[in-house]
C-alpha cells in the first residue's frame, strides 16, 4: 500500500509524536508498505513567515528523532518538501478548485487562529494550509495517510478536493483514507495535551533524569489526594503510558492496586519507569550516534528527494495531461 505522511518541522519530538504517529509510521514502514514520509516546511512556513531562522534546526532535530525512533531511509522514502518543487504546482492547481468558503470553514483554521495571537495569521497561505496537505498526499497517490485525530479535517477537504478534482478533469487521484493509531493518547506531565509550547512535554531526548523527573511531577488521579484514598486510573494522566508501555499483567497489578489503594502513585510510577526508560534510552543513544555525522542526514534527505521526485514528476505529467495544459 502506498502511505504517505508528514510533519510540520517543530524541532524535537516528544512522547505524544512518537506514540501518536510516530509508531505507526515506524510499523507500516516495516511491515513493507512503500512509504513516503514528509518534513512540510513550506507549511512551518504558513506559520512563521516572519522569523524563519529556527525552522532548518527544527528540520534537523527532528530528521534525527525520526531516524533514531526507527524511521530507516532503506525501506521509507523520506525526505524535505521543499526540496520536491512539484508540490508547489500541484498545489497551485489544487486551488482552482478549492472552494473559498470551504477553507474559511475548516476547524483548524477558526481554532489557531484564535490560539495564535501573537502574530497575524491573515495571510493567503495559512488559510491554503490544507490545499499543500492535499498536493503532499495526491503527488504520491497516497492511499493511506498515518496521522493524529487532529488531522482529520484536513483529510476530509483531501479527499473532497480529490473527487472535484475528479470529476472536473478525469479520474486521476485515489481518495486517501486516514490511518489512526490504537495506542491511548498521552498528555503533558500538567495534565493538559503534551505540547512543547506548554513545557509540559517528555522529550525523546531528554536525559534519563530528566525523564525521572518529569514523571515524579506528573499529575495523577487529582481525586486521589492521598495515599490512602483509592484511585481511577481512567481519570489518571499516567495510567495511559502504562496502557502503553507496560505488560498486560502490570496493568492489571496497577488497576487493581490503584482502586482499592493497595499502592500509591509514587510505587505506581516506578512501576512504570523501566518500560519507559529502556526504549527512551535506546533513542538517545541513536539521536547521538546520528547527529555525530550530519552528512548521513544531508545524505539521507538528497536520496530521499530524488526517488520522491521520481514519483512527483510523473504524477505532474498525468496532471498537466488531465487539465490540459502544456508540458
Ligand atoms: N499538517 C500536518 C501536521 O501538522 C503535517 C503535514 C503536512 C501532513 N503535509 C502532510 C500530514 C501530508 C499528512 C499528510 O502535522
Ligand atoms: Fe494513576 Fe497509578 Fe496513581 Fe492510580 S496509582 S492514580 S493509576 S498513578
Amino acid at each position: 500500500m502506498r502511505i504517505f505522511s508528514g510533519m510540520r518541522p517543530t524541532g524535537k519530538l516528544h512522547l505524544g509524536h512518537l506514540f501518536g504517529v510516530l509508531n505507526n509510521w515506524i510499523d507500516l514502514q516495516n511491515k513493507g508498505n512503500d512509504c513516503f514520509f514528509c518534513i512540510a516546511d513550506w507549511h512551518a512556513l504558513t506559520t512563521e513567515f516572519q522569523d524563519t531562522k529556527s525552522i532548518e534546526p527544527n528540520i534537523r532535530e527532528m530528521l534525527i528523532d525520526w531516524l533514531a525512533a526507527g524511521l530507516d531511509p532503506k525501506k521509507s522514502t523520506i525526505f524535505l518538501q521543499s526540496q520536491v518543487k512539484e508540490h508547489s504546482e500541484l498545489y497551485l492547481l489544487l486551488g482552482m478548485i478549492t472552494p473559498l468558503g470551504r477553507l474559511e470553514r475548516n476547524p483548524t483554521y477558526k481554532e489557531l487562529k484564535q490560539e495564535i495571537t501573537d502574530r497575524d495569521l491573515s495571510n493567503f497561505g495559512f488559510l491554503g494550509y490544507p490545499v499543500l496537505q492535499a498536493a503532499d498526499i495526491l503527488l504520491y497517490k497516497g492511499e493511506a495517510v498515518p496521522v493524529g485525530q487532529d488531522q482529520l479535517p484536513h483529510l476530509e477537504l483531501t479527499r473532497e478536493i480529490v473527487r472535484r478534482f475528479n470529476n472536473v478533469y478525469g479520474k486521476t487521484f485515489p481518495e486517501p483514507r486516514a490511518l489512526l493509531t490504537q495506542s491511548p493518547k498521552v498528555n503533558g506531565v500538567d495534565g493538559r495535551k503534551m505540547s512543547k509550547s506548554y513545557g509540559n512535554a517528555i522529550l525523546l531526548s531528554d536525559s534519563e533524569e530528566q525523564v525521572r523527573a518529569k514523571i515524579r511531577e506528573m499529575v495523577t488521579d487529582p481525586k486521589r489526594a492521598r495515599r490512602q484514598d483509592p484511585g481511577d486510573p481512567d481519570t489518571c494522566n499516567l495510567y495511559p503510558l502504562h496502557e502503553i508501555l507496560s505488560t498486560q499483567k502490570t496493568i492489571g497489578d496497577v488497576r487493581k492496586g490503584c482502586t482499592t489503594a493497595g499502592i500509591g502513585c509514587v510505587d505506581c510510577k516506578g512501576l512504570l519507569l523501566p518500560s519507559l526508560l529502556a526504549p527512551l534510552k535506546q533513542i538517545r543513544e541513536r539521536r547521538e550516534e546520528i547527529a555525530s555525522s550530519p552528512k548521513t542526514l544531508d545524505r539521507v534527505l538528497e536520496e530521499g528527494a530524488e526517488r520522491a521526485h521520481k514519483i512527483a514528476a510523473e504524477t505532474m505529467k498525468e496532471v498537466r495531461k488531465a487539465v490540459k495544459l502544456h508540458g
